[in-house]
């Protein structure tokens, strides 16, 4: 989907317009895929807007960049209000919220301290990230995730999606709506841009950190809102067959929300519809985000702008 453009863009505590966020073709993210960032989503509520677990993805980001030895100058309070900030000029919402830090132009050589560090934020309108009414049709990808110790799986950073891409592509092309990537030791880890979450004889199952997988924030919510429901959790490693097997399977991620699967290498999870523990889950999340239910966790960072519409399952 073409990105639909605003008015400003958030770059280093200034806002300036979005024709003139750019950098030169030299600078080193170009060439070494140098950034960290931040996908985050904004809800329309009975009255204003609310951006989803703000800080907690603003923390996240200055974990990528610490990982990668990169020293953001703003902290963890300037960068919400710059979030806050760019979304009340822009005046779009519901909207999703796309923070990056790079390293800018400066050196060529590979180690990227002489080149300076820049922050962006921008803000537009997005909506469904995963097609499929009813569930999503995914495939068991051919490519692994990253490997322990080879690229950081917990920093949030650009260059990991280059193999994001490669599980999406390959999924696309071969006809399903997302690809389902296991880690190096062929244990389930995540879809190209989700975390994933299997239920079997009512216990709700999603791998560890140690998996490969992202530490999503639309996973520890889905864990903190099916833990208050009293519903079991465990993460623990799950062996590919689980997919298979399973009454449930779904995806969790700021652009996929909770997104049901149907099926899974053509093999249909239980009836192939929406199960009702994914149904209870989503229900909450969607319920809290668009402010039909009580902020009960302090998920929400208020916004002055009317929605246009909510975001809604
Ligand atoms: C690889 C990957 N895993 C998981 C997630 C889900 O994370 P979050 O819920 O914080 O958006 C994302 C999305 O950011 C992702 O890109």
């Amino acid at each position: 989907m073409p990105i639909q453009t605003t008015s400003k863009i958030w770059h280093n505590g200034t806002l300036i317009p979005w024709e003139q966020a750019n950098i030169h073709v030299m600078s080193h993210v170009i060439h070494y895929g140098s950034s960290v960032f931040e996908g985050i989503r904004c809800y329309g509520q009975p009255s204003g807007s609310a951006v989803f677990r703000l800080p907690e993805h603003m923390q996240r980001l200055l974990d990528s960049a610490k990982i990668y030895r990169m020293e953001i100058p703003f902290t963890l309070e300037e960068l919400c209000a710059g979030v806050v900030d760019v979304i009340e000029a822009n005046e779009v919402a519901p909207c999703y919220i796309r923070p990056i830090a790079l390293r800018g132009y400066g050196e060529i050589g590979v180690n990227p301290k002489g080149s300076p560090v820049e922050v962006y934020i921008a803000n537009f309108p997005w909506g469904k990230y995963i097609a499929g009414h009813g569930g999503a049709d995914v495939c068991v990808s051919s490519w692994n995730r990253l490997a322990p110790n080879t690229m950081p799986a917990l920093a949030k950073a650009g260059a990991n999606y280059m193999n994001s891409q490669l599980i999406r592509m390959e999924a696309e092309a071969n006809g399903y709506q997302e690809g389902i990537a296991l880690d190096t030791n062929g244990l389930v880890s995540e879809g190209s841009g989700e975390n994933i979450f299997v239920v079997r004889n009512g216990v709700i199952y999603t791998p560890p950190l140690a998996n490969s997988a992202l530490s999503g924030i639309t996973r520890d919510s889905v864990l903190t809102i099916a833990r208050h429901l009293g519903m079991p959790v465990v993460e623990q490693a799950l062996p590919r067959e689980m997919l298979y097997i399973a009454d449930e399977v779904f995806f969790t991620g700021t652009a996929a929300e909770v997104s049901p699967i149907r099926s899974i290498d053509r093999i249909v999870v239980a009836d192939g519809k929406p199960g009702e523990i994914t149904r209870k889950i989503a229900d909450e999340f969607f319920g809290i985000a668009n402010g039909l239910k009580p902020d009960r966790f302090g998920w929400l960072t208020p916004v002055k702008v009317n929605s246009s519409e909510p975001v809604t399952a």
